[in-house]
């Protein structure tokens, strides 16, 4: 039986994902010269805040324009606008099926973590009313490499000292299927099944989502 529950923030319980890349957009248009296409939002999903700029300069062939200094400086400019555009979020930002998925687990008494790469989860949480719904929450800071590796989800699993093996990982982003496929765990994605095609069961909106089928994705991976 699953006894974990493994989640990724941005994407899977609130649609923040838009606004991260908005934000990429007007830092590469405005202050690097770059217009991003509409394709780059997916190859960014899941990725670190530094890896995501490092990626974009990439693009525009600018990367060794800019010092460690200066990417630190953009990056930090880039969460500026983003943190403006989620000011706003509350409850009503919840993606639909999450809060009743949240209760689901609960009755039955599984636990659940948070594996975002977000520095700014815990504050999105907060803004969701959802920050004391989680046992515990992985600190992306703490963790040697970012999605695509499966750090943040091994740390997820070990916060609720639960083995990947127990856990099913919840996830939007080609990376984050990844990290958790090689974290050794069972992987319920959300968004595009040709994309997400590593996870074990893909489902197209979070409405999705539910005890009964984290649970049989378990099981049948468990096989
Ligand atoms: C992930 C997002 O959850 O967090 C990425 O999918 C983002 O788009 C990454 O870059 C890091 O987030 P933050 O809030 O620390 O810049
Ligand atoms: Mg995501």
């Amino acid at each position: 039986q699953m006894q974990g529950a493994v989640f990724d923030l941005d994407g899977v319980i609130t649609d923040t994902a838009k606004y991260h890349f908005a934000a990429w957009s007007k830092l590469a248009k405005e202050n690097l010269d770059i217009e991003l296409p509409a394709s780059f939002e997916t190859e960014l999903k899941g990725v670190s805040r530094i890896d995501s700029l490092k990626k974009i300069l990439e693009y525009g062939n600018k990367l060794d324009q800019f010092s460690d200094d200066d990417i630190q400086e953009l990056a930090a400019k880039k969460n500026g606008y983003y943190l403006e555009a989620i000011d706003g979020l509350s409850k009503d930002d919840i993606l639909p099926g999450i809060t009743e998925l949240i209760a689901q687990l609960k009755a039955h008494n599984v636990k659940m973590s948070l594996a975002s790469a977000s520095k700014n989860a815990p504050a999105i949480l907060k803004k969701l009313g959802l920050f004391d719904e989680f046992d515990a929450i992985a600190d992306p800071a703490k963790v040697a490499h970012g999605k695509p590796a499966p750090d943040i989800f091994l740390a997820g699993a070990a916060a609720v000292d639960l083995k990947p093996s127990e856990c099913v990982g919840v996830e939007d982003a080609v990376a984050g299927v990844q990290a958790i496929k090689d974290a050794g765990m069972v992987a319920v994605a959300v968004g595009d099944a040709q994309e997400l095609a590593k996870a074990d069961k893909v489902v197209p909106t979070t409405a999705d989502f539910s005890y009964d089928l984290f649970e049989q994705t378990f099981e049948k991976a468990n096989a």
